[in-house]
């Protein structure tokens, strides 16, 4: 029927199932407080489309996906209405030895593209469009390394749900009608110490990550002690388990010895992101966290909603 053709329109998603490309931005953007800035933002947001397209067709419509995050602190304002069930501003996770640092950003910018030019392009048409009613907080360039390995060298990405197991893990649904379509985004920015990792032995690195580092092959869970990476991500309740989707990239500036990686989760149920965080920085049991972290700073850490389609195209109306 009609209603249900435009129902499925409504809560058409963003681009949370595009495949890994070579390339991706995560730019981070703090939007002004006066009434001119959100008007603005507003607007472009509202342009997400059509700036997309704009440069899809300049590229023959080769790959090139955008998915954008609105935060908690500037949803009411942005959009003038109440914010999706689950969101909330990023929890600080202080452990005993590390901490998921919570840092400013109301907006993201998730773009994926086969080369470079694409994201330089789009994103510079629409910080101009944006003009001064933003403040940029991060923009990082991220690069598929190898077969899609971290810097660490693992595989990185293989657990990640596909076919009709990624939406339902993804995409949030009846549970919270008005924003069906959407998603629950947080990202975290990674720092590697690589002559640290680099000086454990391959069996050691293997024990942390829970995977085999060459052929990426699964490492039985130790139910007791040390629980390597991969078991304490992995939440099961009665329900089964909960899934999410990581879009995670590497990042570097070799002549800076920056090597980093760039964790982006998206997921239906932002308790399930929650509950993997504090596994890995509270520990599972504390205080025995995750010793990915002895290896990696997380030096920032922010959560979006990214709504469905329309939600975003109607803001200007
Ligand atoms: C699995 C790397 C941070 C959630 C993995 C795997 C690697 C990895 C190599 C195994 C292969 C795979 O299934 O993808 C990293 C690195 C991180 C990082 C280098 C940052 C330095 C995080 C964070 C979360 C997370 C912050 C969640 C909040 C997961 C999940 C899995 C996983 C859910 C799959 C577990 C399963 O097998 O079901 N990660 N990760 N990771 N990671 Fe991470």
């Amino acid at each position: 029927s009609t209603s249900a053709a435009q129902q499925s329109l409504d809560t058409e998603s963003q681009y949370i199932d595009a495949p890994m490309s070579a390339a991706a931005a995560f730019l981070v953007l703090v939007v002004k407080d006066d009434d001119i800035s959100i008007e603005t933002a507003r607007s472009v947001l509202s342009s997400t489309d059509d700036l997309i397209k704009d440069i899809k067709v300049r590229a023959n419509h080769g790959l090139f996906t955008c998915n954008v995050g609105i935060s908690h602190r500037a949803w009411v304002p942005l959009t003038g209405k109440p914010a999706p069930r689950e969101l909330a501003p990023f929890q600080e996770v202080k452990g005993a030895t590390h901490t998921a640092v919570s840092t400013p950003g109301d907006l993201l910018y998730h773009i994926r593209a086969e080369s470079r030019d694409l994201i330089v392009e789009f994103e510079k048409i629409l910080l101009e469009a944006f003009g001064d009613s933003v403040t940029v907080i991060d923009d990082v360039a991220g690069f598929r390394y190898f077969n899609g390995r971290d810097l660490l060298e693992f595989v990185d990405g293989t657990a990640n749900p596909d076919g009709l197991s990624l939406p339902a893990a993804t995409i949030v649904g009846e549970e919270d009608p008005a924003y069906a379509g959407g998603s629950y985004v947080v990202i975290q920015k990674y720092l590697h110490n690589l002559p640290a990792w680099r000086g454990q032995t391959v069996e050691t690195q293997e024990a942390i990550i829970g995977r085999t580092k060459f052929d990426n092959v699964e490492l039985p869970d130790a139910s007791t002690g040390q629980k390597s990476h991969k078991t304490r991500c992995t939440i099961q309740d009665a329900e089964g388990e909960h899934d999410i989707l990581r879009d995670n990239m590497p990042f570097a500036v070799p002549g800076l010895g920056e090597y980093g990686t760039y964790f982006i989760g998206y997921s239906r149920h932002l308790w399930v992101i929650q509950k993997m965080l504090e596994r890995m920085f509270l520990g599972d049991p504390p205080p025995l966290h995750d010793r990915i972290l002895d290896f990696s700073k997380a030096v920032t850490g922010v959560t979006f909603f990214a709504p469905a389609r329309a939600f975003l195209s109607d803001l200007g109306s």
